[in-house]
């Protein structure tokens, strides 16, 4: 698929402020500072439309991309991050299950991991929520470039087993620095929207 045109459509910290209508979404979900925003800007082709940090906690907000004018990828912000305080955790937890259950538009969603940090049991909690939905149950392992080649199937294997995954191809190792596996990525986004 080719990314033509994408633009950040909205933003929304309630409810009552997402899109109207039934455009198709994916969205991703994972802990703080994995790299969602980052994934979203390499597979739009954007240095900096989705706004990044090294600091977690940067994404507070859903956020709507839409793509070629007929689907949106959406970036929602990061759990289990522990340096803000339990009302503001509260707030983001609520505005990421909201989303997540009710919105009817989404049609798959991606677990954006870190290749090199054992799953957390927030990410077993939210990987159990996505396959007890009804989706596929994709995993996308970020910061590939920061370990050896040598290595990707070792961490390959323990976000595997930590997820009890049985089937390794819904796995996919992805760097935002050296595009790996972006053009996969993107083939399996058009698999979806075009078939769900
Ligand atoms: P929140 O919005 O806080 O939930 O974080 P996020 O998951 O959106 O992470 P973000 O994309 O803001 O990236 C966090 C940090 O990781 C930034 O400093 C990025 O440059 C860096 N980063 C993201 N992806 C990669 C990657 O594939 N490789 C490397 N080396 N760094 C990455
Ligand atoms: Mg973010």
């Amino acid at each position: 698929m080719k990314i033509k045109d994408a633009i950040l459509e909205q933003v929304a910290g309630l409810k009552s402020q997402y899109p109207k209508d039934e455009i198709k979404e994916i969205a991703f979900a994972g802990r703080s500072n994995v790299g969602k925003s980052s994934l979203i800007n390499t597979l739009i082709n954007r240095k900096n439309l989705a706004r990044t940090s090294s600091k977690p906690g940067k994404t507070r907000t859903v956020n709507f991309y839409k793509i070629n004018d007929s689907f949106r990828l959406v970036d929602l912000p990061g759990y289990g991050f522990a340096k803000v305080s339990k009302k503001e955790k509260e707030k983001w937890n609520l505005l990421i299950e909201d989303y997540l259950s009710t919105r009817e538009n989404l049609k798959e969603v991606f677990l954006v991991i870190d290749i090199r940090h054992e799953p957390t049991e927030n990410d077993i909690k939210m990987y159990n929520w996505i396959l007890e939905n009804g989706f596929m149950g994709f995993i996308i392992a970020t910061k590939y470039d920061k370990i050896s080649k040598g290595k990707i199937k070792h961490y390959i294997k323990i976000i595997k087993n930590k997820l009890n995954i049985k089937d390794e191809g819904l796995i996919f190792a992805f760097s935002s620095k050296n595009k790996l596996n972006k053009d996969v990525i993107l083939e399996q986004i058009n698999v979806i929207i075009d078939n769900f």
